[in-house]
């Protein structure tokens, strides 16, 4: 709901409110909890310091105004000079904008649009807020259009900057590498400021763009709908305010805008709750609503078997024929066969660019899943697209293709060098390979990686500081450009795992491949920090081998897939060397997890515990009416002869008496207790006696886990 009375803007979401006040400048004068109104709002001003200066809560910064801190914007005029003075013209509740080239999110229609304007260059500044009622979510565009008549550079433009009034917060960011992506990191902000940045093209494994701001009963989280260098920073001063802004890197970035031309900022969405559980649970809402889109936004996301952790380069087709087979037996529904089946691709030294059937190793791509079909799944395929090896035709045909700078040589990363996106041509092949990969195969899901950072960017006809950002956009034209010739393709995005989890790939892919990491130890921190601000259905989660291909831990099957459970499953091995007792218990998982996918998939989910730090840590996903729910908890170390482990559920329907237990490896069930939704939510349930040993004995650093399944028996009576 958006709302303009005289000079103040009001959005209000279901659950919280933001007043917004401009009179010759524009000012936050509330973002939190919703109230009913705004009585009393003059008392929310900003104090009048003994110079006669006033520090309000500003929707953004510029320079040359004697601003102490960094501007949020800021350009540089063709005479040389740097100053501006955007100055708050109107409010308008108008259509939503179109943001140019970029990923935005979508489901409703109006925005509040705040104009400022630079008169003596005429550049004008627009910020654009939506409010998203049912996820208490709110997005700003910005945009920067140049009404002059000289070309402007813009040196750095914030989508969003946000400030609260008090110095006592915290800042989280979710940080990590290849294999260890977004581990939680929490540290006060006190007096100054700390960034979250990328700066290898990507949105990357290193800092994602999904940050928090909290104290005890505040929480704002902030993402970037961008896949490519982001920048966040938090600071807190001695005017006790904070604030928190996401946006482009500014890093290498100096875009000339031309008269009449306009930037469009990414869309930054924010989020108030109370607690990091309540940011969590009304992003997911978002994501799910607002950012996921066509057809498999809610549609149940198939079971699959990936060859790649099972075979890796090394498969025939007879392999892969085997390990499709067994999918099939033990109840999969989807195969996927990854990396090797292109070019002359035995290791990743080649290839990369050639998209066609590596005939030799296939014996024929085509008929290869014809005959995956015939036993009963669907086929889906791996490819790198935005990549060229120097060894490939591609390569050998069109050297120019290649992201380098003349008389340099390029930095080589898994042997593999970059495509120039920016460039049309460039963008037509990839579109053109991909679409006839797609064709040729019937694939009915893809998995679309990308397996290094961005480095030896140049582009003759671009110039240097706008290169970061013009590559997102050939990327995001090429593949919405896929997504729409092909609809019903469920795509998954990739990045060596998951150094591209972010909202501008979901907005084209519904589900991201979560970490190269599939130990089940690691990917309970992992799929953990993940779920604070992306729901279960984005992440892909497989059972691979054991012991475990990174980190050598073993683990039982069971545990196994009761961490994978807890997103989009999968499995990630070479089941023709699994035995009959490993391929019913797989096939018993598998049926498990059908019957109870859509909770597990879109169930609102409750994090348990502190997988970081904690002794125990898991998740809770409740059915929307509340009728069942699945858990699991997992514990990395259990003592001998400690007691009194105890564990918390949450999100139950406190009125529901429901029936507990919890399942074995055979897929058979025990009971636990039967107790009503507010106990469950409240009591401290000990753990101790349902963990066997028996489960680990041949496991070295297990995991020891219990799914745990509700199941409403009858609503409490009302008391009349
Ligand atoms: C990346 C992906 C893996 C796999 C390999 C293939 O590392 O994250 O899942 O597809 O590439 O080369």
């Amino acid at each position: 709901m958006l709302k303009i009375k005289g000079n103040y803007f009001i959005l209000e979401t279901n659950h919280t409110s933001m007043l917004i006040k401009g009179d010759g400048r524009a000012e936050y004068l509330y973002y939190g909890e919703r109230v009913p109104d705004f009585s009393g709002a003059e008392w929310l001003s900003p104090e009048v310091y003994w110079d006669g200066a006033v520090h309000p809560l500003s929707l953004f910064l510029q320079a040359g105004r004697g601003e102490a801190r960094e501007p949020s914007v800021s350009v540089r005029f063709a005479d040389g000079s740097y100053a501006t003075d955007f100055r708050f013209v109107r409010a308008r509740i108008v259509p939503r904008p179109v943001l140019e080239g970029l990923p935005s999110a979508y489901g409703e229609a109006k925005s509040l649009k705040l104009e400022f304007l630079d008169e003596p260059s005429r550049l004008k500044l627009c910020l654009y807020y939506t409010a998203f009622a049912d996820s208490d979510a709110i997005t700003v565009c910005a945009t920067l259009t140049n009404g002059g008549k000289k070309p402007v550079s813009v040196l750095s433009f914030a989508s969003l900057h946000l400030e609260v009034w008090g110095n006592d917060f915290s800042f989280t960011t979710f940080d990590g590498a290849w294999a260890s992506e977004r581990r939680r990191h929490t540290r006060p902000l006190e007096c100054g400021k700390c960034e979250n940045a990328s700066y290898i093209g990507s949105s990357s494994a290193f800092h994602n763009p999904f940050v928090l701001l909290g104290r005890k009963g505040d929480v704002y989280g902030v993402n970037l709908i961008y896949s490519g260098n982001h920048r966040e920073f938090a600071e807190s001063d001695a005017t006790r305010r904070t604030r928190l802004v996401t946006g482009i890197n500014p890093y290498q970035f100096d875009w000339e805008l031309a008269p009449g031309e306009t930037f469009f900022a990414p869309e930054a969405v924010m989020v108030y709750g109370k607690t990091d559980e309540e940011v969590s649970e009304r992003m997911h809402e978002f994501v799910s609503r607002h950012i996921v889109r066509g057809k498999w936004k809610d549609r149940e996301r198939p079971v699959l078997v990936n060859n790649w952790e099972g075979t890796y380069f090394n498969f025939t087709r007879e392999k892969i024929l085997n390990i499709a087979r067994k999918a099939a037996e033990a109840g999969a529904e989807l195969f996927v066969l990854d990396d090797g089946w292109f070019g002359k691709r035995d290791s990743d030294t080649c290839s990369l660019g050639d998209w066609t059937d590596y005939a030799e190793k296939t014996g024929g791509l085509e008929s290869l899943a014809d005959e995956v079909r015939a036993m009963g799944l669907k086929f889906g395929i791996w490819i790198e697209p935005e990549m060229i090896s120097e060894d490939s035709e591609l390569y050998r045909k069109h050297p120019e293709y290649a992201m380098k700078i003349a008389r340099r040589d390029p930095q080589r990363m898994r042997h593999q060098l970059m495509l120039n996106l920016v460039d049309p041509q460039v963008q037509g092949y990839v579109f053109r390979a991909v679409s006839r990969v797609i064709t040729m195969c019937k694939a009915a899901y893809v998995k679309w990686d990308y397996n290094r950072y961005m480095t030896d960017c140049f582009d003759r006809n671009t110039r240097g500081g706008e290169y970061f950002h013009r590559y997102m956009l050939g990327l995001y034209s090429v593949i919405s450009r896929l997504v729409e010739r092909f609809p019903n393709v469920l795509f998954e995005s990739c990045a060596g795992g998951g150094s591209r989890f972010d909202l501008g790939m979901l907005c084209f892919m519904p589900q991201t491949w979560t970490s190269d990491n599939t130990d089940a130890r690691e990917r309970t921190v992992i799929q953990s920090g993940t779920a604070y601000a992306y729901p279960q259905s984005t992440m892909g989660a497989h059972v691979s081998a054991s012991p475990n291909e990174q980190t050598g831990n073993s683990n039982s099957l069971q545990t196994r897939f009761n961490v994978a459970c807890g997103g989009v499953l999968g499995y990630e091995s070479d089941l023709t060397k699994a035995d009959d007792a490993e391929l019913d218990e797989i096939r018993a998982q598998i049926a498990f997890y059908k019957k109870y996918r859509s909770v597990l998939q879109f169930g609102v989910y409750h994090r348990l515990g502190d997988a970081l730090n904690g002794e125990w840590s898991g998740f809770i996903t409740v059915a929307r009416d509340g009728s069942k729910a699945v858990s699991v908890i997992a514990v990395p170390e259990k003592r001998t002869g400690e007691f009194n482990l105890r564990v918390k559920f949450a999100g139950l329907d406190e009125n529901a008496l429901y029936s507990v237990k919890y399942r074995r490896a055979d897929g058979s069930f025990v009971p636990v207790c039967q107790a009503h939704g507010a106990m469950l939510n409240r009591g401290s349930f000990a753990l101790q006696n349902l963990f066997s040993e028996t489960d680990v004995r041949s496991c070295s650093n297990p995991l020891y886990t219990r799914l745990f399944v509700f199941e409403k028996v009858s609503a409490r009576k009302k008391r009349s």
